[in-house]
């Protein structure tokens, strides 16, 4: 964003009242600053904007021409442009007529479909001709959080075998996994764009060895989800358990590709194509609907000006809703790993602050742990409550009680309280929004998920960086496997490192448990 417009609209903030005071001089805010869309009520009415500020920033979407950037994701452009790729995510959940993009994606899609229709009908099943009882998805970061998320969120909807979700380099994680399966009836998804990723192929090739010592035809256990199928089939996956997504789809954008062959092994074909359905719906409404009324982009300016213009540095997604209670994990890697960065594309320093940190665990229980410093601590952070309307069905009075909290919880962020005891009056004017879902099926949660994606690519037009790198990540992989490789030689280093210390006492440590030896 051009510096002048960036200072400007920074020091629109200085002007904005206090809350309580907004909420006084303008009765009709809540009109203005709510969006339903796609059966999501965001209502950002208790957010630091007063209307001057607002149309300064609908201003500077339409500037920075956000909406023509929308289209071109959808066109499947090179967006991505320090790797050189097509940003084609949005195409995974097009009609397969709509571009070559959606067709070579929706081929594998029903490849998708029918594999894990036959995992749970039991017409594909284990070596020796028993169903597969449980699947373990071996994968991380895109390959894990997504699908996780998901098929937790929809449980209530599952009708498949056990899908559970093994990530960590930590064996305690995979032993986890594997207690109480049986090699016979266990299927394994290794997912993995790049099918190198050091934690993926640790695990993948400990669990090879575990289904090989029973079950010496070990292919037939294996699944990949992957973009890179010739290093797979190199591995020993089979062509027909081989699902592809593609180079134009990264990783943390890849939960409508292939990579979410867990969730249809859980929920079925028809329930996913419903996910992609809410996912396709979203991505309508954020090319076609115009700025004011567009959700991902108002939700995407309020997230940039909490952290670049008020220099908010953390966000708390609170999910009201215990089966989202992994939409915060998500979410890190999905705001964090995009638009955690310094630099725009243009190589200069970004102004303002980019990625905030975000964090959050689910309501009510937050309540009990770290809301007494978003109420009353010395910094402000912002709140994104999310939740649903409907019930569950099983307690109705119970879903009362965790909605009465958001409202609650949002009012007394917003409105404070004084008191002649300073220790118990609430300065108040915190900042939150709530993004209230109709329901949790599998439609609302697919434009739940599309509208955080293109939020997060609109935040990072505005502050004019790439949202799809992630090259913050590869110096720690790298100086991983130095550390691994002298580990394993078990000699100590000489070298003066800022880490040589810890590393020769891990070494010697070792060794005096005689494990190197
Ligand atoms: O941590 C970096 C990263 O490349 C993520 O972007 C990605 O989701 C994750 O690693 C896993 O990568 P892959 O799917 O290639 O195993």
């Amino acid at each position: 964003m051009d510096a002048e417009v960036f200072h400007s609209l920074k020091n629109l903030t200085q002007g904005v009242a206090p809350l309580t005071e907004l909420f006084r001089t303008d009765p009709s805010r809540s009109q203005w600053l709510t969006i339903d869309a796609c059966g999501i009520h965001a209502d950002f009415s208790r957010q630091r904007i007063n209307k001057t500020l607002y149309e300064a920033l609908l201003h500077s979407a339409e500037v920075v021409d956000v909406r023509a950037s929308l289209r071109k994701m959808m066109a499947g452009d090179v967006l991505n442009v320090t790797e050189d790729r097509r940003v084609g995510h949005m195409a995974l959940r097009a009609p397969a007529t709509s571009s070559s993009l959606a067709q070579q994606a929706s081929g594998q899609l029903e490849r998708a479909k029918a594999l894990a229709d036959g995992v749970r009908s039991g017409a594909v099943c284990g070596v020796t001709g028993k169903q597969f009882a449980t699947v373990i998805n071996i994968g991380i970061g895109g390959s894990d959080l997504g699908p996780a998320m998901v098929t937790r969120a929809l449980r209530r909807v599952a009708n498949g075998p056990v899908v559970k979700f093994v990530s960590n380099i930590d064996a305690a994680d995979l032993d986890e996994a594997l207690h109480g399966a049986h090699p016979e009836t266990t299927l394994f998804v290794v997912s993995s764009k790049t099918f190198t990723t050091l934690e993926t192929m640790h695990n993948a090739e400990r669990a090879r060895r575990w289904v090989q010592a029973s079950v010496p035809d070990w292919a037939h256990h294996f699944i990949a989800a992957t973009s890179h199928a010739e290093v797979a089939l190199n591995w020993g996956i089979q062509k027909d358990r081989c699902l592809e997504f593609f180079d134009w789809v990264g990783g943390r954008f890849s939960l409508s590709s292939v990579i979410g062959f867990p969730v249809i092994c859980v929920i079925g074909g028809d329930q996913f194509s419903e996910f992609l359905g809410g996912m396709a719906e979203m991505d309508h409404h954020a090319v076609t609907t115009s700025t004011e009324h567009n959700l991902p982009l108002m939700h995407a300016l309020m997230w940039w000006m909490n952290s670049a213009l008020h220099s908010f540095p953390t966000v708390a997604v609170i999910p009201y809703s215990h089966d989202l209670s992994r939409l915060p994990a998500y979410l890190q890697q999905l705001v964090m790993e995009s638009n955690g960065k310094s630099v725009g594309v243009d190589g200069r320093s970004v102004l303002g602050g980019t990625s905030p940190v975000v964090w959050g665990e689910a309501g009510t229980n937050g309540q009990h742990a770290f809301f007494q410093m978003l109420h009353q601590g010395t910094q402000v952070v912002p709140v994104e409550f999310v939740t649903t309307a409907a019930s569950l069905g099983t307690d109705d009075a119970a879903h009362d009680l965790l909605f009465a909290n958001v409202i609650a919880q949002s009012e007394a962020l917003a409105a404070g309280r004084t008191h002649s005891e300073p220790h118990k009056s609430f300065e108040g004017n915190r900042p939150s929004s709530v993004i209230a879902l109709d329901e949790l099926s599998p439609r609302r949660l697919g434009s739940l998920i599309a509208m955080y994606e293109h939020s997060v690519a609109i935040q990072g037009w505005l502050m004019g960086i790439n949202s799809f790198d992630q090259w913050g990540v590869e110096l720690g992989k790298i100086l991983a496997v130095n550390a691994a490789t002298a580990i394993a030689s078990g000699a100590s280093r000489d070298e003066q490192t800022m880490t040589h210390p810890l590393l020769n006492w891990y070494v010697s440590i070792q060794k005096k448990m005689s494990r190197n030896q």
